[in-house]
Formats: C-alpha cells, structure tokens, sequence
C-alpha cells in the first residue's frame, strides 16, 4: 500500500521504517524536502522509501499517518493539503502537548473537544482514525516489547476507515483482540486526556515499555 507518514521525529521514523519492513511504498513528509531528518531517513532505510514535503508525501498516498507535533498539526495537514487527505484514511497519532510550560505538558485541547476531532472538522472528506497515541513510539510497531496482553485504542467516525486502521495494527503486531474500537471520533477525548497519566507511569516506572490491560467480567 502507498503510505504516506507525515512527520519526522521519533514516532515518524519508527512507524515509516516498519511499514517499509512491511513492505508498503513509503513516503515520508516534512517542513521542507530538504529537512535533515527527512534525509538522515531515507539513507537509513537504504533509499526503499522517498521523502518531500507534507504536499507531495500525502499526494503520493493511499492512506495517511499523522505523526506532527500535535500542536501544529492542523497546520501540517494544512500543508499537506486538504484534496490530498480527502478520502483517504488518516491515522492520527499526535497528542496534543503543549510543553511551552514546562513539564508536565498541558493538552492544547480537552473535556469538550480533541484533536482528532478538530483535524475530523477541518477536513471533513478525510476518514480520521485516533490511534496508537496512548503508548511509546516503540511499542506502537512492536506491541510484544510489553509483556502479557494490553490493549490499543481506535475511534473514529467511519467503521471501514477504523477496519483498515486495525488491520495495519494487525500487521504491527497488535492482535486482533488487543484492539478496542471506542466509538465515533469523539473518543479522542478520553485517548488524549491519557496522556498525562501515561506520563506519570513513566515517571513511576522509569520506562515507556508500558501499557494498560482492560479487565472486564
Ligand atoms: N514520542 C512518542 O513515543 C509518542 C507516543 C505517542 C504519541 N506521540 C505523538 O506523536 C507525534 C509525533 O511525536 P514525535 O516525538 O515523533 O515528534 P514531534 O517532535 O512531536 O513532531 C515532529 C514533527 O512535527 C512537525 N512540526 C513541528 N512543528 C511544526 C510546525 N510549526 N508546523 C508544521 N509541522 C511542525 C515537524 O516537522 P519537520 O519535519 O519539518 O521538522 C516534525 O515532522 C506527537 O504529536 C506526539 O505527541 C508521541
């Protein structure tokens, strides 16, 4: 599948290089074509994948990661470009930090309202789906650094869209049964409100290799 993985830290690399072990064409956006990460990336994974800016990695897709700073990525999409995201599934795993604070970081948006749903409302022929934003980067594309079973989160507002989404976790790794569909995109509230617990186990524990267990009778 043509995958298009916009954002270039640690969480876009991750992702873009087990897609390319997958075997997807992978193209991998940034600011600017000529952005060091973006580079550094494409020599690593041995030039089996390409790079350029948010505009051309979403035109050349079938399905979308957003993988910015959450803070800015309205504006990445934004970049990327509404008729290149239309249609498409995008998987939105950004969280929205805002470290300008200090640590811990506040949530740019919460209670009533997400970033995935305002990416939802800013691109509404785009079929987002929330995931993969309440564990590490690592653990994301390879669920069994984590012991036992735990659990990942998809929601969204198209049930073929949340489908798609699940069967990439699939091949991530993550079974079948590991993965909870929570419902429309609204869910994203409670996926992202998260994420300030999930740094204090970080904190309790020392390591990102966490993850939570749903138990239920
Ligand atoms: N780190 C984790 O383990 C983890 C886990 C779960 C979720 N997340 C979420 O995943 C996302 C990516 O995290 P990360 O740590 O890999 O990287 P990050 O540092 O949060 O984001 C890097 C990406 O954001 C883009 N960006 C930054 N400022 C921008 C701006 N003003 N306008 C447009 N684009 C901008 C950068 O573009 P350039 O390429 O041009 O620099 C880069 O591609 C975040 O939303 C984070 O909260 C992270």
């Amino acid at each position: 599948m043509k995958i298009a993985v916009l954002g270039t830290g640690m969480v876009g690399r991750t992702i873009a290089t087990k897609l390319v072990e997958l075997g997807h064409d992978v193209s991998m956006g940034s600011r600017t074509a000529e952005s060091g990460a973006l580079t550094e990336w494409v020599g690593e994974v041995g030039g089996r994948a390409i790079g350029g800016t948010f505009a051309d990695a979403a035109a050349a897709s079938e399905l979308v990661f957003n993988c910015t700073a959450g803070s800015a990525s309205l504006r990445a999409l934004e970049a990327a470009g509404a008729e290149s995201l239309a249609g498409k599934v995008l998987i939105d795993v950004a969280n929205p930090l805002d470290f300008s604070q200090g640590m811990p970081p506040l949530l740019t948006v919460c209670n009533d309202e997400s970033l995935g749903e305002q990416i939802q409302a800013a691109f509404p022929e785009a079929r987002v789906v929330k995931s993969l934003n309440t564990v590490n980067h690592l653990v994301m594309t390879d669920p069994g650094r984590v012991p036992g079973d735990h659990h990942v989160f998809v929601c969204g507002n198209d049930e073929r869209a949340k489908s798609e989404a699940a069967s990439l976790l699939e091949e991530f790794g993550w079974p079948p049964d590991s993965i909870v569909d929570l419902g429309d995109i609204s869910a994203a509230r409670g996926a992202e409100m998260y994420l300030p617990l999930w740094l204090r186990l970080y904190g309790a524990f020392g390591t990102g290799d966490l993850n939570i267990e749903v138990r239920r009778a």
